[in-house]
């Protein structure tokens, strides 16, 4: 399989399969990801978009999990996106099979509900999973996260995550200078996120169109960001973590 690393500021790509990758990576202060959700494990529940990698694999969030727990600092949070049909066996696998400690769910209210019937979806969970004992920063995280889905055009990626709610796990779980990994990497919306605010990135993406996707924003993440070079230090904190 042809891989790739690229370093860009104090984001490091790897594009790659992170389940090979994983076992490489030095110690982070936190993950936060968005797997495959594996919706098309021919059961009859539900679509899935093809063009994803590996989402027809629900088990693809677990072996994540269990590659990912070594490369966590000793107190450290996972925050792992998911959606309702999973959170049977993800949770079963969590307590049974995995040293991370359920912390608590954190709904994402998407803010308006996406096409469908009978049940339109308008929410997403995303698992709080612990090592240890992190600390949180922010008095103002709520467990209702409401943020409108970014629009998808051909230039992006189909799945991608709204920049305010990953600036705001960021935030709750990290200091400037801290390290996050997302193995699931896609257009690199968590690099964004910490290269915008300060924070050290690695990401892993299997895609290479989501791969070079995600290069390129993080780039201009990183001169958005140096337009604030000429303010004062405490100043520019305070607007990166906005
Ligand atoms: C739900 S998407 C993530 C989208 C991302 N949150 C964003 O905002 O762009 C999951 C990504 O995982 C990638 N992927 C699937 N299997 C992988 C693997 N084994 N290693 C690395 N990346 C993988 C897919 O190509 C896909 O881009």
């Amino acid at each position: 399989m042809k891989t790739r690393k690229e370093i860009i500021g104090d984001c490091t790509l790897y594009m790659g399969d992170c389940l090979e990758q994983l076992p490489r990576i030095e110690r982070v202060d936190c993950v936060i990801t968005d797997p495959p959700y594996g919706d098309g494990a021919d059961v009859g529940y539900g679509t899935f978009d093809k063009t994803i990698a590996n989402n027809a694999d629900p088990l693809m969030n677990c072996a994540m999990l269990r590659g990912v727990y070594h490369c966590l600092r000793k107190n450290a949070t996972v925050y792992n996106f998911s959606n309702w049909k999973h959170q049977d066996f993800l949770r079963a696998y969590i307590a049974r099979y995995s040293n991370l400690q359920l912390r608590h769910s954190v709904v994402w209210d998407k803010n308006g509900m996406k096409l469908g019937s009978d049940f339109r979806p308008a929410h997403e969970i995303i698992l709080v999973l612990e090592k240890g004992k992190p600390t949180y920063r922010r008095k103002d995280f709520s467990d209702v996260q409401r943020f409108s889905i970014p629009q998808h055009t051909a230039e992006t990626h189909p799945h991608q995550k709204p920049l305010p709610l990953l600036k705001g796990m960021v935030a709750h779980s990290t200091n400037v200078g801290d390290t996050v990994l997302d193995p699931f990497m896609g257009s690199g919306s968590t690099g964004v996120a910490c290269a915008l605010m300060g924070r050290k990135f690695i990401g892993i993406e299997l895609d290479e169109r989501y791969f070079d996707m995600a290069c390129k924003r993080i780039e201009d993440a990183y001169r958005q960001g140096d337009l604030l070079g000429h303010l004062e230090e405490p100043l520019k904190q305070e607007l990166m973590e906005v």
